[in-house]
C-alpha cells in the first residue's frame, strides 16, 4: 500500500533539520557534495537532498574534494551506471584517508537492491550511510544520528513506496523547474529494474502539483518539466488523468512551456494527443520509447503494443500536431532477439523517421524476467547491430531539422550560444536547440525566431 507521509512525520524531520543546523552553527560552515546519476527523477531527488542540506547549514560544492559530506545518488537502470558508482566509491576511499571525518552516503535506486547493499556493506566499509528511495525524507534524522553517534547506518525500507510532501528543494536551474507528478511504475517491462526499486505507481494530489508549479513560475521558471516513470497514467487512482493535469497547468497565467517525461506508448491515447494539441503551452516534442520494432520482442518485453499500434499513434500525432518532433528509446540485443527482429527495428526506424534516438544495448538486471531468458547472441554481434542502427538513424537524423528552415518559432532564450559565445541559445517548442543573434537581456524570455539554417544537432535562427 502507498504511504502518504503525514504532516506530523514531516514536522519531526523539520525538527531534525533544526538540530543538525544547530550542531553545524557551532563550527565553521561545513560543505557537502551531491553526485546524482541517472534520470530526471533522480535529479529531483538530488534537488531535495541539496535543499535539506542547505537548511541544515551546509554549503553545496561541485567537487567532492575536501567536502565534509559526500552523497552518491545512484541509478540502477543499466550495469554501466552501477559500475560508475562503484568507481566513484573507489576514488572516495582515498579522499576519506586524507579526511577521516568525511561522511559518505549512498542513496537512490541501487540501494533498493539487496545484493548491492550487501556489496557496499562488505566491499566499501568506509561508506557511513546507505538509505533507500523510501527513506529520502528521513535524511535529516539519519544525518543527525550519524553526526551524534558516528555509527554506520543502513536504512532501506521495502514496500510499495511513499509520497512525502514538503521536503525542502534547491532547484538546479532558475529557468527550468522539474516537478514530480507521480512516483513508481506498475508496468514491469521485462528488462526493467525500475518497478522493483521505485515501487508501485502513485500520483501526487493535483492541488499539490499545481501549487508547486505556481510557486516555480512565481520564482521565475519558464519551463515546467512534469516527471514520472509513466506520466501518461497519472491520476488513475485519484479519478483524474494526465490530460486533465496538463489542461489545468496550461490554463495558468503567463507565458511558459510545459514538458513531461517519460511516456509509455500504450497509454498515449488519442484523447491525450488531442489534449496536447489543444494546450498551446505544451511542448511539441513527443518522446515515445518504442524499445523494439519486432512484435515478437515487444511481447517478450511486456510492452502491451505492437508496431502497427505505434505507427497509428505517430501518424495521429503528426496529423494533429504540425511540426511535431518525435524521438524514442531503443534497446538492441534483448534476450532471444534475432537478426530478423533487429531488421524489424531498423524498418520501424526508417518508417517513423525519428528526429533523434536514444539507443542502448540490453543490460541484464538481476531480479527481472528478462534476466532469466536465454540470451544466445554474442556481445560482439549485438555491438554490430547497435552500430548499424546508429548508421541508419544518423542518415535520417542528419536531415531531420531541414524541415524547420524558413519557419518562425516562439523560442525560450536560455543563455549564451552553444555554437558561438556572441550568440544566444534557446529551444523551439519542439525542444530543438537554436542559436541566434540577440541581446543578453532576452535571456529567460520568449522571442520569435526565424530558422535560417539547420545543422544536424541544432538550428541557426534570426530574431524576427
Ligand atoms: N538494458 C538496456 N536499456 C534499458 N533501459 C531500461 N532498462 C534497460 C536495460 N535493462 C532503457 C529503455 C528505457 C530507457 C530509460 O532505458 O530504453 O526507455
Ligand atoms: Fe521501466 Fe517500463 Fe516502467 Fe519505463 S514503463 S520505468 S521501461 S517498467
Amino acid at each position: 500500500m502507498t504511504t502518504r507521509i503525514s504532516r506530523e512525520e514531516m514536522a519531526v524531520q523539520r525538527d531534525f533539520i533544526y538540530k543538525v543546523a544547530e550542531i553545524n552553527s557551532k563550527k565553521s560552515p561545513p560543505t557537502a557534495h551531491v553526485h546524482t546519476f541517472g534520470c530526471q527523477q533522480n535529479v529531483t531527488d538530488g534537488e531535495k537532498i541539496k535543499g535539506m542540506l542547505e537548511k541544515m547549514g551546509y554549503s553545496i560544492k561541485d567537487e567532492p574534494n575536501g567536502a565534509d559530506l559526500v552523497i552518491l545518488n545512484t541509478c540502477a537502470v543499466r550495469e554501466n551506471a552501477e559500475n560508475r558508482v562503484f568507481g566513484n566509491l573507489g576514488a572516495l576511499k582515498h579522499e576519506k584517508q586524507n579526511n577521516p571525518d568525511m561522511i559518505i552516503g549512498v542513496c537512490g535506486c541501487m540501494t533498493q537492491q539487496e545484493h548491492i547493499t550487501e556489496k557496499i556493506r562488505s566491499s566499501f566499509p568506509f561508506v557511513d550511510m546507505i538509505f533507500g528511495v523510501n527513506a529520502l525524507h528521513t535524511f535529516p534524522q539519519l544525518l543527525y544520528e550519524q553526526l551524534s553517534e558516528r555509527k554506520r547506518c543502513v536504512c532501506v525500507p521495502q514496500g510499495d513506496g511513499v509520497i512525502a510532501e514538503g521536503v525542502p528543494l534547491r532547484r538546479e536551474s532558475k529557468l527550468k523547474a522539474s516537478v514530480p507528478i507521480m512516483y513508481g511504475c506498475n508496468n514491469f517491462c521485462s528488462y526493467c529494474i525500475v518497478p522493483y526499486v521505485r515501487g508501485r505507481e502513485r500520483s501526487r494530489e493535483m492541488s499539490d502539483i499545481i501549487a508547486e508549479v505556481k510557486s516555480a513560475l512565481a520564482d521565475g521558471a519558464r519551463e515546467i518539466l512534469l516527471l514520472g516513470q509513466n506520466v501518461n497514467s497519472y491520476g488513475k487512482e485519484l479519478g483524474t488523468s494526465f490530460a486533465e493535469l496538463i489542461r489545468r497547468i496550461n490554463a495558468l497565467d503567463g507565458e511558459f512551456r510545459i514538458c513531461y517525461m517519460s511516456s509509455h506508448p500504450k497509454d498515449f491515447t488519442k484523447p491525450l494527443i488531442d489534449a496536447v494539441a489543444e494546450c498551446e503551452k505544451v511542448t511539441r516534442h513527443f518522446h515515445l520509447p518504442v524499445q523494439s520494432g519486432s512484435d515478437r520482442i515487444l511481447k517478450l518485453m511486456n510492452r502491451h503494443y505492437g508496431r502497427e499500434d505505434y505507427f497509428e499513434m505517430i501518424d495521429y500525432i503528426r496529423k494533429k500536431v504540425p511540426n511535431a518532433a518525435v524521438t524514442s528509446d531503443i534497446i538492441v540485443g534483448f534476450p532471444g532477439e534475432e537478426r530478423e527482429d533487429f531488421l524489424q527495428t531498423l524498418s520501424l526506424v526508417e518508417r517513423v523517421k525519428f528526429d533523434s534516438l536514444f539507443t542502448f544495448i540490453y543490460s541484464p538486471r538481476k531480479g527481472t524476467k528478462a534476466a532469466e531468458m536465454p540470451d544466445p547472441i554474442s556481445a560482439e554481434e549485438k555491438g554490430k547491430w547497435f552500430r548499424e542502427l546508429l548508421d541508419v538513424q544518423g542518415k535520417i537524423g542528419g536531415n531531420a531539422y531541414n524541415r524547420y528552415v524558413g519557419q518562425t518559432f516562439r523560442v525560450l532564450c536560455e543563455g549564451k550560444g552553444r555554437t558561438d559565445d556572441n550568440l544566444l541559445t534557446g529551444k523551439t517548442p519542439q525542444d530543438v536547440i537554436v542559436d541566434f543573434e540577440g541581446d543578453s537581456s532576452l535571456i529567460g524570455k520568449f522571442a520569435d525566431v526565424k530558422i535560417i539554417r539547420a545543422l544536424n544537432w541544432a538550428l541557426i535562427g534570426k530574431l524576427v
